[in-house]
């Protein structure tokens, strides 16, 4: 585990990530953290937890844009990237690695990482080639950090998922680490859209952990279990509340993401919301 603190060091070439993780590869373990940045507690939590498991920490900052289907989405991402750092420099992070765009998907980049099927469901019908772009980045960066272990947080279910998938797939040696989902007081999913909410909308967030939990206490309470009277529940709940703009809730198994009628443990529910202009995602495991 790496105890020093106020060492981080800024890497801004993969050329030179590449370097550093081969001098570091077969002496010590590398645990990895993909961000986009505008760090959050969900994401120090990450950081904190790859410093329990691993030997060095390596953080990525990386907005994305591939994964953006909206121009106006890439535009509005939150940044805060002199925060992020003294963050993880408090936390005793080893690397961060910043890389340009242009270094990243230079002018003839030609290469996309598809898991099909997975991604034909919840966030993929909806934001087109989003996952395409979260995969391709998570390969390539999987390539210039060299890690032995990667840390993606539960709120990102499905993308986690499709991860995990990826790396089945390819055969690609690299342990996925997921953490649980962490929250605001009010139990809103901690994201780094949140930022963009006011305070208001803010508040009317807090009702999509609401909806969830009134989910799984039907499951629990055994009663009115069937997926659809659930979905139902939770649909009416935030009409009432005031979210109008809903966009998915189901009940999901996540081996194969198949919209079981009954729920049983593994499943999850998963809702996406737009509060305002925020696109706002959460689930909950039963
Ligand atoms: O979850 C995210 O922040 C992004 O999708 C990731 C994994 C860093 C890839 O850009």
């Amino acid at each position: 585990m790496s105890k020093k603190k106020n060492s981080l060091k800024i890497i801004k070439s993969a050329r030179e990530m590449r370097k550093v993780a081969l001098s570091i590869k077969g002496k010590r373990e590398i645990a990895f953290v993909p961000t986009m940045g505008a760090l959050h507690n969900g994401h120090l939590s990450l950081v904190k937890k790859a410093k329990t498991i691993a030997d060095i920490v390596v953080v990525s900052i990386f907005i994305n844009p591939i994964q953006f289907s909206e121009k106006n989405d890439l535009k509005n991402y939150p940044k805060n990237l002199q925060k992020d750092l003294i963050e993880l420099k408090e936390i005793g992070v080893d690397y961060v690695f910043i890389p340009k765009p242009e270094e990243i998907f230079g002018l003839d980049f030609q290469t996309k990482v598809i898991v099909k099927d997975l991604q034909q469901h919840l966030c993929g019908l909806k934001r087109k080639n989003h996952f395409d772009g979260v995969t391709t980045i998570v390969l390539k960066l999987f390539n210039i950090v060299k890690p032995h272990k990667a840390l993606f947080g539960k709120k990102d279910m499905q993308q986690l998922l499709i991860i995990k998938k990826m790396v089945e797939d390819m055969n690609i040696d690299i342990k996925i680490i997921p953490h649980r989902i962490i929250r605001e007081k009010n139990g809103l999913a901690m994201s780094s859209r949140n930022t963009l909410l006011n305070k208001k909308e803010k508040e009317l967030s807090a009702n999509i952990y609401k909806g969830l939990k009134i989910g799984k206490s039907m499951y629990n309470k055994k009663s009115n279990t069937k997926s659809i009277n659930i979905k139902r529940s939770i649909r009416s709940f935030y009409k009432e509340v005031g979210i109008r703009n809903i966009e998915y809730v189901e009940i999901m198994n996540p081996k194969k993401m198949t919209y079981p009628k009954e729920p049983s443990k593994k499943d999850f529910i998963a809702v996406a919301v737009r509060i305002g202009k925020t696109r706002l995602i959460d689930n909950l495991e039963f």
